[in-house]
Protein backbone atom coordinates (compact mmCIF):
# COMPACT_ATOMS: atom_id res chain seq x y z
CA UNK A 1 0.00 0.00 0.00
CA UNK A 2 1.30 3.56 -1.28
CA UNK A 3 2.21 5.82 1.58
CA UNK A 4 1.65 9.01 -0.09
CA UNK A 5 2.27 11.28 2.63
CA UNK A 6 5.64 9.67 3.34
CA UNK A 7 6.56 9.92 -0.56
CA UNK A 8 5.49 13.71 -0.59
CA UNK A 9 7.14 14.08 2.85
CA UNK A 10 10.77 12.94 1.33
CA UNK A 11 9.96 15.16 -1.58
CA UNK A 12 9.55 18.19 0.72
CA UNK A 13 12.75 17.16 2.34
CA UNK A 14 14.58 16.88 -0.85
CA UNK A 15 13.58 20.66 -1.46
CA UNK A 16 16.63 21.26 1.34
CA UNK A 17 19.34 20.19 -1.53
CA UNK A 18 17.96 22.22 -4.21
CA UNK A 19 20.84 24.07 -6.05
CA UNK A 20 19.01 27.08 -7.16
CA UNK A 21 21.54 29.85 -6.52
CA UNK A 22 19.87 31.66 -9.69
CA UNK A 23 15.79 31.32 -9.16
CA UNK A 24 15.65 30.95 -5.47
CA UNK A 25 13.06 28.67 -6.58
CA UNK A 26 13.55 24.89 -4.61
CA UNK A 27 11.74 21.79 -6.19
CA UNK A 28 12.22 18.40 -4.67
CA UNK A 29 11.04 15.23 -5.69
CA UNK A 30 11.53 11.16 -4.97
CA UNK A 31 10.83 8.52 -6.76
CA UNK A 32 9.26 4.74 -5.41
CA UNK A 33 10.45 2.22 -7.33
CA UNK A 34 8.22 -1.23 -7.35
CA UNK A 35 11.02 -3.27 -4.92
CA UNK A 36 10.35 -0.33 -2.61
CA UNK A 37 13.32 1.85 -3.86
CA UNK A 38 13.02 5.24 -3.43
CA UNK A 39 15.09 8.03 -5.27
CA UNK A 40 15.02 11.52 -4.20
CA UNK A 41 16.23 14.55 -6.32
CA UNK A 42 16.47 18.16 -6.32
CA UNK A 43 17.08 20.79 -9.18
CA UNK A 44 20.25 21.44 -9.56
CA UNK A 45 20.80 25.06 -11.47
CA UNK A 46 23.95 25.92 -13.81
CA UNK A 47 24.91 29.52 -14.44
CA UNK A 48 24.25 28.81 -18.29
CA UNK A 49 20.75 28.61 -16.83
CA UNK A 50 19.81 26.35 -19.91
CA UNK A 51 21.60 23.60 -18.67
CA UNK A 52 19.59 23.71 -15.27
CA UNK A 53 18.14 19.57 -14.60
CA UNK A 54 14.89 19.72 -12.86
CA UNK A 55 13.91 17.96 -9.82
CA UNK A 56 11.64 15.37 -11.46
CA UNK A 57 14.46 14.44 -13.89
CA UNK A 58 17.52 14.23 -11.31
CA UNK A 59 15.06 11.50 -9.06
CA UNK A 60 14.51 9.66 -12.03
CA UNK A 61 17.90 9.00 -13.64
CA UNK A 62 19.02 8.41 -10.19
CA UNK A 63 16.81 5.89 -10.61
CA UNK A 64 17.37 4.74 -13.68
CA UNK A 65 20.77 4.58 -13.50
CA UNK A 66 20.72 2.06 -10.60
CA UNK A 67 18.82 -0.02 -12.92
CA UNK A 68 15.49 0.38 -11.25
CA UNK A 69 12.85 1.05 -14.18
CA UNK A 70 9.66 0.29 -12.19
CA UNK A 71 8.85 3.60 -10.94
CA UNK A 72 5.10 3.23 -9.33
CA UNK A 73 5.01 6.71 -7.66
CA UNK A 74 6.96 10.23 -7.91
CA UNK A 75 6.14 12.80 -5.69
CA UNK A 76 6.98 16.41 -6.62
CA UNK A 77 7.16 19.43 -4.10
CA UNK A 78 8.21 23.48 -4.50
CA UNK A 79 8.28 26.26 -1.97
CA UNK A 80 4.53 27.48 -3.41
CA UNK A 81 1.26 27.69 -1.72
CA UNK A 82 -0.64 25.55 -4.48
CA UNK A 83 0.30 22.20 -6.06
CA UNK A 84 3.76 22.50 -8.00
CA UNK A 85 3.06 22.20 -11.88
CA UNK A 86 5.67 20.36 -13.32
CA UNK A 87 7.54 22.20 -16.67
CA UNK A 88 6.85 20.54 -20.12
CA UNK A 89 10.34 18.83 -20.52
CA UNK A 90 9.53 17.08 -17.20
CA UNK A 91 6.28 15.70 -17.98
CA UNK A 92 7.83 14.11 -21.44
CA UNK A 93 10.23 12.10 -19.19
CA UNK A 94 7.93 11.47 -16.81
CA UNK A 95 5.53 9.64 -19.74
CA UNK A 96 8.36 7.92 -21.10
CA UNK A 97 10.50 6.89 -18.06
CA UNK A 98 7.82 5.99 -15.16
CA UNK A 99 4.15 5.82 -17.50
CA UNK A 100 2.45 3.76 -15.09
CA UNK A 101 3.35 6.50 -11.99
CA UNK A 102 1.05 7.86 -9.51
CA UNK A 103 2.42 11.44 -9.82
CA UNK A 104 1.98 13.55 -6.76
CA UNK A 105 2.05 17.22 -6.97
CA UNK A 106 2.59 18.90 -3.55
CA UNK A 107 2.94 22.39 -2.26
CA UNK A 108 5.59 23.97 0.08
CA UNK A 109 4.33 22.10 3.20
CA UNK A 110 2.24 18.66 1.80
CA UNK A 111 -1.53 20.51 2.78
CA UNK A 112 -2.22 20.75 -0.95
CA UNK A 113 -1.31 17.53 -3.07
CA UNK A 114 -3.08 16.73 -6.30
CA UNK A 115 -2.55 13.45 -7.48
CA UNK A 116 -2.07 12.84 -11.05
CA UNK A 117 -0.66 10.32 -13.66
CA UNK A 118 1.92 11.22 -16.37
CA UNK A 119 -1.08 10.67 -19.15
CA UNK A 120 -2.98 13.38 -17.44
CA UNK A 121 0.16 15.38 -17.45
CA UNK A 122 1.06 14.88 -21.05
CA UNK A 123 -1.82 13.78 -23.13
CA UNK A 124 -0.86 12.99 -26.62
CA UNK A 125 3.00 12.63 -25.48
CA UNK A 126 5.77 12.03 -28.07
CA UNK A 127 6.67 8.25 -28.31
CA UNK A 128 9.41 6.92 -30.93
N1 LIG B 1 11.92 23.30 -11.68
C1 LIG B 1 11.91 22.00 -11.27
O1 LIG B 1 12.89 21.50 -10.73
N2 LIG B 1 10.78 21.28 -11.46
C2 LIG B 1 9.61 21.79 -11.95
O2 LIG B 1 8.64 21.06 -12.05
C3 LIG B 1 9.52 23.21 -12.33
C4 LIG B 1 10.81 23.93 -12.39
C5 LIG B 1 13.10 24.12 -11.40
C6 LIG B 1 13.96 24.49 -12.58
C7 LIG B 1 14.64 25.75 -12.06
O3 LIG B 1 15.76 25.38 -11.28
C8 LIG B 1 13.62 26.36 -11.13
O4 LIG B 1 12.70 25.33 -10.81
C9 LIG B 1 12.89 27.56 -11.70
O5 LIG B 1 12.38 27.27 -12.96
Amino acid sequence: MLDEKRLVEKAIKAMENAYAPYSGFRVGACALASDGSEFTGSNIENASYGLTVCAERVALFKAYSEGKRNIVALAVAAGVDEPVSPCGACRQVILELAPEAIVLLSNRDGSKVMRTSPKELLPYGFKL
